[in-house]
């Protein structure tokens, strides 16, 4: 079946479909992401999933230099444009070639962390951002952002409670103070208020499988089995 330019609001006619992930720290996007990716499989889809910063070896590595606290010296500005290259190789080598390939990704974060994390909380203009954006991702946007929304204070304890059992310690955005993750949550609400094209928020304070069947029927109704849409210059 021959795709209609129409079905393709952002992906730019690709074959694929690009999911991504957003959220505060502790609302368990990987849990969700894996447990997305096991039904698109069932279903007979071909699943990629990733994160960010990551997805590449040179992105991994980069990765590595922001959440160790190495490159908190570049200030956040230095900081925005380290998470666009690592974004910009992962675009180019991972998520556009699958995308062409006919995969679903789903990633980890996406482009709206920088716009929260290193926009709207930490004051990285927006339109050095949104330069950043064109550079980087340029038509390769998400289908569908799944924004996963708690109380900053469940997340932190969330966090708490993983990282005790695992020996682990807070990242360098994670240990960052309560005002500064609430922030961080309204500034995704708003990314959600201002694109519901895009952007569904899902409860994330519920058990986990709770949380995964909503997502599931977003994605069926969104992606899976949308809404015909009437032939261009048909009806009348
Ligand atoms: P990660 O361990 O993946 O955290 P989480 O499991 O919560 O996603 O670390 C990613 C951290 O980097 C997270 O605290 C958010 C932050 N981040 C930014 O500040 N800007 C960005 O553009 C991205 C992609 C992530």
């Amino acid at each position: 079946m021959v795709a209609r330019v129409g079905d393709r609001r952002y992906t730019d006619a690709m074959a694929g479909r690009f999911i991504t992930f957003e959220g505060g720290d502790g609302a368990g996007k990987s849990t969700q992401i894996r447990r997305l990716a096991a039904r698109l499989a069932e279903a007979g889809k071909s699943v990629v999933t990733t994160r960010e910063p990551g997805g590449t070896p040179l992105a991994e590595s980069i990765r590595n230099l922001i959440l160790s606290g190495g490159a908190r010296r570049f200030g956040a500005e230095g900081e925005a444009l380290l998470f666009g290259a690592a974004r910009a190789d992962h675009v180019e080598k991972l998520i556009r070639p699958a995308l062409r390939a006919g995969q679903w990704v789903l990633s980890d974060r996406f482009f709206d962390s920088t716009h929260v994390y290193q926009g709207l909380a930490d004051g990285v203009d927006e339109p050095l951002l949104a330069a950043l954006d064109r550079v980087t991702v340029g038509r390769t946007r998400p289908d569908l952002t799944i924004i996963l929304d708690l109380p900053a204070e469940l997340g932190l304890k969330r966090l708490a409670a993983r990282q005790s059992a695992s020996g682990t310690a807070p990242d360098r955005f994670e240990g960052d103070t309560l005002a500064l993750h609430q922030r961080r949550r309204q500034a995704f609400l708003e990314i959600a208020a201002r694109e519901p094209e895009r952007c569904v928020v899902v409860d994330a304070s519920r058990g986990e499988a709770d949380v995964a069947d909503e997502i599931w029927r977003v994605v069926s109704a969104r992606l899976l089995h949308p809404p015909r849409q009437p032939a261009a210059g048909a009806g009348g």
